[in-house]
């Protein structure tokens, strides 16, 4: 049932499926795209055989739309979502879907449901999740014929639950991803791949779960739903993971900009090893739905490393939280080409 407006709670939301009256839906049948569309429809038709429903070959985006003071509606880098979707189809062969198509596509379905946008202030946004999928009868190993392209949208709050008040995490001894296998891909097997760890930090009371690299397990990789960022002590160096396994987050790659330009730290994609926590005053989890989350504690073989606090942020999170959200929702000037009005 689509929600009504007038039955959303602006200030407690979370990050909760919920039905809103319109989604994006567009075909890929006989070698091309077919022109898409807005419908009601929240179900999805498909054959039986459908690889994305064996095989797993989809992938899916993830964005926001921000209301501004002045009440607009704008997007926050979709081009990188869409660039990155593409590549995400390329590593599961599926076809491109066009990078203008993918942000009018976006625009068209924000429109639609501009009513669900959440005021501006109250923190919320209208989260945004582009999904590409190969449909079709089929049996074999192999890519389908036809594809499926939706975005569907719903209001949001923090994905984690402290918002910016620190939370604990822990470090699970499971793999998400392999070196040479998905894990630079948003596709749904990594996110498969750690529904156990991450049941098991939720039900112990941390946010989710911190993977190490699949080879040695020494290096920190990523976080469940985020990438991982660390301020050195003395607060001058901003350093995050780099490995081919990790997904390329663009609240990553915004916030090395944003270090280096706007902040004057030092910046660096970097090998992190688990056993130098020591040499952090400051950690965090980044990406869309996660936005910046202060990790207060990592939990590692049984120890607890406590960062910056356990109840606040540090300084230096605090100011690249304000720079990165005050751009997002249109108080602070974005760097050329990092917002799209709706
Ligand atoms: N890493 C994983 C595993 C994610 O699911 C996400 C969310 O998209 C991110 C990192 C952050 O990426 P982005 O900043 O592009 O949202
Ligand atoms: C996002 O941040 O957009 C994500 O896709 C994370 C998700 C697993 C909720």
């Amino acid at each position: 049932m689509v929600v009504k407006v007038s039955d959303i709670d602006w200030n407690s939301l979370g990050f909760d499926y919920m039905q809103l009256p319109y989604r994006y839906l567009a075909y890929y049948r006989n070698g091309k795209w077919e022109e898409g569309k807005l419908t009601e429809d929240p179900n999805l038709h498909m054959n039986e055989g459908s690889p994305i429903l064996h095989y797993g070959q989809g992938a899916f985006e993830g964005m926001k739309a921000y209301r501004t003071k002045d009440g607009s509606i704008q997007l926050f880098r979709p081009d990188r979502n869409a660039k990155r979707l593409q590549d995400s189809a390329d590593r599961v062969l599926m076809p491109e879907y066009p990078i203008e198509d993918f942000i009018n596509a976006a625009k068209q379905l924000v429109k639609a449901n501009a009513d669900y946008v959440p005021p501006y202030g109250t923190g919320g946004t209208l989260y945004i999740r582009p999904l590409l999928i190969g449909v079709g009868p089929n049996i074999g190993v192999k890519p389908a014929d036809e594809y499926i392209f939706t975005m569907f949208c719903m209001p949001v709050g923090p994905y984690f639950k402290g918002g910016l008040t620190p939370t604990n995490f822990i470090v699970m001894d499971y793999d998400r991803a392999a070196h040479k296998g998905t894990g630079q891909s948003k596709v749904g097997g990594n996110y498969a791949a750690s529904l156990k760890a991450g049941k098991y930090a939720h039900e112990h009371g941390y946010s989710d779960a911190v993977y190490l690299d699949p080879v040695e397990h020494k290096r920190i990789e990523e976080i469940g739903s985020a990438n991982f960022f660390g301020i050195t002590k003395g607060g001058k160096k901003f350093l995050t993971p780099k490995s081919p396994s990790i997904l390329p987050s663009i609240t990553k790659y915004s916030l090395l900009y944003l270090a280096k330009e706007r902040l004057g730290l030092e910046t660096e994609e970097t090998e992190i090893f688990i056993d130098d926590l020591d040499m952090f005053s400051e950690a965090g989890a980044c990406g869309t739905a996660a936005v910046i989350a202060p990790i207060g504690g990592l939990e590692y073989e049984g120890n607890l490393h406590v960062f910056y606090s356990e109840t606040e942020v540090g300084p230096v999170t605090k100011r690249l939280y304000d720079e990165l959200t005050g751009i997002q929702f249109g108080d602070v000037e974005a760097p050329e080409g990092w917002i799209v009005k709706v």
